[in-house]
């Protein structure tokens, strides 16, 4: 993924500034900016212009986050300069990837920021789940087919959500048939995870897959026989066998 962008060195500077809910300085557009060009305006050369006001994220050569034009002189010159990575679009003050939606919000429940930050950012059992498992992910800004004027993101699962055959759906609202949520396994009590419940009931155990042994054993100690996976304690081992798309097993006979 790409780079900060210079312009929000700035903003870093400016430690005691209020801050946003994607940890950003909170930007209020002055008075007298819409005179020539809507800001920020509906549309650019490409579809869709980003419903965002921070336009020093995006045009950081330009403009700073209080709104003042840089010595670099290249407002109102006849080009549009912009320089964009991923993160001025998705990216938030802790990474490059959302919670940050089209509208450039970050607050849980929100529509678009749903679950990203919880399967993103979370430590086990949720696991750092990659874009790809869920979108197709473009190269570049203006790769063909990443940003459409429908100004809606596509979902399209592949990799571990649709490990062992699995075939997820995804409704609008929820998720149903993923790998990962335990479409495959035995037991589980909430198979089919809403998008936007931040109540952190999908990553609990008994979730995804029920918490007993072959033998019926729910006080069982998982790790004698799934050793890779988990500790006595139940807890997931970081960077262990856990949710890697196959069942691991260790010195059972059964
Ligand atoms: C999240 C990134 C982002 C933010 C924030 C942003 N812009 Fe932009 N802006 C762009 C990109 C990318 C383009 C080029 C769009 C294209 O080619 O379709 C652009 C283009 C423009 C243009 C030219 C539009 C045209 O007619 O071609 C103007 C004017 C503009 N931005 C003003 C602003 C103002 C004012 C703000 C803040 C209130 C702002 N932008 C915030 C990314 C951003
Ligand atoms: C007198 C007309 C005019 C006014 C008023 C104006 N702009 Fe612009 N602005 C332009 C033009 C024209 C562009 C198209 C790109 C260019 O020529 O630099 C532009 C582009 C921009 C861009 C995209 C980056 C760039 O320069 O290419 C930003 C950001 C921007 N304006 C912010 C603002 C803000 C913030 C205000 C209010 C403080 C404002 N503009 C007021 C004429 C204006
Ligand atoms: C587990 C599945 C999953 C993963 C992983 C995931 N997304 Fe999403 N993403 C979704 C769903 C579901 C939506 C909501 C789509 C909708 O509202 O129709 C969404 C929406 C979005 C949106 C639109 C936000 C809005 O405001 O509507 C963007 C942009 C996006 N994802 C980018 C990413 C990027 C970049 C990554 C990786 C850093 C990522 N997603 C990882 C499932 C996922
Ligand atoms: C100028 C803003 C902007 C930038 C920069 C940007 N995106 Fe997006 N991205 C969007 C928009 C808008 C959508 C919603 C899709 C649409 O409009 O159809 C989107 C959607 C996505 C999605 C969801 C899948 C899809 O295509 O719908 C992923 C994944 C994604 N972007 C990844 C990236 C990556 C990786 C980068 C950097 C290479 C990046 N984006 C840079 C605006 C941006
Ligand atoms: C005595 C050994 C043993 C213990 C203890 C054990 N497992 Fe397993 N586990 C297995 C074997 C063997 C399989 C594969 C055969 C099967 O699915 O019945 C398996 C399969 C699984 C599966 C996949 C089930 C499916 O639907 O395919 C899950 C999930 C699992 N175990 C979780 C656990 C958890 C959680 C614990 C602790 C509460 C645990 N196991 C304790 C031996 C054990
Ligand atoms: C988000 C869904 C989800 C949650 C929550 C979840 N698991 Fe799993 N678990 C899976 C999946 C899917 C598998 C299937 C095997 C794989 O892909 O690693 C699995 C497999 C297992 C296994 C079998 C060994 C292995 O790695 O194959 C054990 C043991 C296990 N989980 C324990 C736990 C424990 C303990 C918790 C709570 C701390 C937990 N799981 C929470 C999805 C989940």
């Amino acid at each position: 993924m790409l780079a900060l962008l210079c312009g929000s060195t700035h903003a870093i500077g400016r430690a005691s500034a209020a801050v946003d809910d994607c940890g950003y300085p909170v930007v209020q557009v002055p008075a007298g900016c819409t005179g020539c060009h809507g800001a920020p305006p509906l549309n650019g050369k490409h579809g869709k212009h980003p419903a965002n006001n921070r336009c020093y994220r995006c045009h950081g050569q330009v403009i700073d986050s209080s709104f003042t034009f840089l010595p670099t002189n290249l407002h109102n010159n006849g080009t549009i300069d912009y320089a964009v990575g991923c993160s001025s679009c998705h990216g938030w003050n802790q990474g490059v990837s959302p919670p940050q939606n089209l509208k450039g919000e970050c607050g849980q429940g929100l529509d678009g920021v749903g679950a990203h930050k919880a399967m993103r950012m979370s430590a086990t059992p949720v696991h750092q789940v990659a874009c790809s498992n869920c979108h197709v992910v473009p190269l570049s800004t203006w790769a063909p087919g990443h940003i459409h004027d429908n100004g809606t993101a596509e979902v399209v699962f592949s990799g571990l959500a649709k490990a062992g055959g699995a075939q997820p759906v995804w409704n609008g609202t929820t998720c149903k048939n993923v790998y990962c949520h335990g479409a495959t396994l035995k037991g589980g009590n909430y198979k089919e995870p809403a998008w936007k419940d931040t109540s952190g009931a999908a990553s609990r155990c008994g979730a995804c897959h029920s918490l007993a042994d072959p033998d019926n054993n729910t006080a069982a100690d998982c790790s004698t026989c799934h050793p890779g996976t988990v500790a006595s304690d139940r807890s997931i081992l970081p960077l262990g066998d856990h949710l890697n798309g196959v069942i691991d097993i260790t010195g059972v006979q059964k």
